[in-house]
């Protein structure tokens, strides 16, 4: 029998994708999601319980219920600049849901979590790439959940029979291959998909902040990381879970950096079209280079990222677009 799988936040861009790489190895995808921001339409791999982490009786039922081996917990909300405005809600969707969640996972005996973590948890890089042992002082209340999260898991995992995989992912990016799944929110703030809106004549301009960075043209760089990649890294961590009973804290990046105006160059070679920029100022916080080094998660998982390329992230993206725009 397949070993079940909770995936809260499996309807969203990365959960989903997931829930099919679960599904395609093997295992039971249960997504737990109140569909806040994700889509009914991307649970394909498994049911859905549609239902809210905030409320303790409804996780703990379907853990009761379905008794998974372990959890992927990728439900939170996730918008930086929004969390600045309305903190409340970050540290009560993200921290105490996820205290929720921990805790009918220790009523009923379910002992591995694989945690989204994020890149944001370390703030302003005093060096890049960043290491996972690069100081963590976040610079937002979404950052802060996330090292919240994180140090609560090391408190539980001392103290219960209890285990986690923290896996601080880079910019998630690119779509499914197949184009089933992809990046879908109400309002964009992320440059790719912004950047393919504009080429695809959806948007009329688009806005880049800071042309005056300490890079090779000026445009601030960032590590792009595959959602596949993100996906396949996810069931590494669980095979780790298994075997070894061990937690562990890991980057998720490419390893590689691409300034905005690279992006944006493929995204016009991939459509043949002109984007339209309007050119900005810096934004206070945004670094001019956050790029990551995941050789932890290479050694310790065994893990490569092979669909990160620039192309990949860019065509898969530009593939997904074209038919949500039909959808
Ligand atoms: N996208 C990125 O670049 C990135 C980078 C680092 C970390 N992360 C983390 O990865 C995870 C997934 O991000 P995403 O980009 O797929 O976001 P997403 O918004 O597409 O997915 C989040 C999902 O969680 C669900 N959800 C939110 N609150 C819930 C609640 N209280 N109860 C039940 N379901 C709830 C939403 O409906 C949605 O389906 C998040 O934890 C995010 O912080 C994302």
């Amino acid at each position: 029998m397949k070993e079940n799988i909770l995936v809260t936040g499996g309807a969203g861009y990365i959960g989903s994708q997931n829930c099919k790489e679960l599904y395609k190895n093997n295992f039971h995808p249960i997504t737990f999601d109140n569909l806040s921001t994700g889509r009914k339409d991307f649970v394909k791999w498994g049911e859905l319980i549609q239902e809210d982490l905030k409320d303790f009786q409804k996780i703990d039922e379907a853990i009761k219920k379905y008794k998974p081996k372990a959890v992927m917990h990728f439900a939170a909300n996730a918008l930086v600049a929004e969390s600045i405005k309305d903190p409340q809600k970050y540290y009560e969707n993200n921290v105490l849901a996820t205290l929720n969640l921990l805790k009918a996972m220790l009523k009923n005996s379910v002992k591995y979590l694989i945690f989204s973590s994020s890149c944001a948890t370390y703030g302003m890089p005093k060096f890049s790439p960043i290491i996972e042992s690069h100081p963590q002082d976040p610079i937002s209340a979404y950052g802060r959940t996330k090292y919240m999260i994180e140090q609560i898991l090391k408190d539980y995992e001392k103290a219960y029979d209890f285990n986690y995989v923290s896996l601080r992912y880079f910019n998630a990016a690119g779509a499914d291959l197949e184009a089933e799944v992809g990046e879908n929110r109400d309002e964009e703030t992320h440059l790719i998909p912004l950047a393919i809106d504009t080429a695809l004549k959806k948007i009329d301009k688009l806005n880049v902040y800071g042309f005056d960075y300490d890079t090779k043209d000026g445009t601030a760089i960032r590590d792009y990381i595959h959602i596949q990649d993100l996906a396949s890294a996810h069931l590494k961590a669980l095979f780790y879970l298994f075997s070894t009973n061990r937690s562990v804290e890991l980057n998720l990046g490419s390893d590689n950096g691409y300034s905005i105006l690279e992006i944006i160059d493929e995204i016009e070679k991939h459509t043949n079209t002109k984007i339209d920029v309007k050119r900005c100022s810096k934004r206070e916080g945004d670094p001019a280079i956050l790029f990551a080094n995941s050789s932890k998660a290479k050694k310790i998982l065994g893990w490569k990222a092979q669909n990160s390329d620039l192309k990949t992230i860019i065509t898969s993206a530009i593939k997904w677009h074209k038919k949500k725009n039909l959808l």
